[in-house]
């Protein structure tokens, strides 16, 4: 089973960016953490990240329509907020799509409270830090065996 991994903007400053909100490790050490979870589990994972808009729609659209990808996980950072076009593309998908945030957005400022784009995925994990990927992971692996 294939499954893209696709995180967004300012994601890539993981590690330093306020560790006191998403912790030291960095995007690299959780992309090698989930590795290591599902080795040897027969999922290919593709991970990707960008902090333009346009490119994270592309990514969305290759997952299904390119790669190949029986689902998404994807954390959209601050355009969960407001990028009704990233919202879009989650709705043109048919594949099983999965928001993930690392920190807690209901206990942070109010903008971030409200998602416009987890309305097109079939669920939201949050708060989890890095393991919510897996978390993630694991549910679309269950769900289709
Ligand atoms: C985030 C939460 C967003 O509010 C923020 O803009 C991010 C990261 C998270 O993973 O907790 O960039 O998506």
């Amino acid at each position: 089973m294939k499954i893209a991994v696709i995180n967004g903007p300012n994601l890539n400053l993981l590690g330093r960016r306020e560790p006191h909100i998403y912790g030291n490790d960095t995007l690299a050490d959780i992309e090698r953490m989930i590795r290591d979870e599902f080795e040897g589990a027969g999922v290919d994972l593709r991970f990707e990240q960008s902090n333009s808009e346009g490119e994270l729609i592309d990514f969305v659209q290759a997952a299904e329509l390119e790669w190949g990808c029986a689902g998404m996980i994807i954390n959209p950072g601050a355009y969960s907020h407001y990028s009704y076009a990233l919202g879009d593309a989650f709705d043109s998908l048919s594949i099983p799509i999965i928001e993930v945030h690392l920190s807690n957005t209901a206990a942070r400022d109010e903008f971030r409270r409200r998602s416009v784009t987890a309305a097109g995925a079939i669920g939201k994990i949050e708060g989890l830090g890095w393991r919510g990927y897996v978390a993630a992971i694991r549910f679309l692996l269950e769900r289709s065996a």
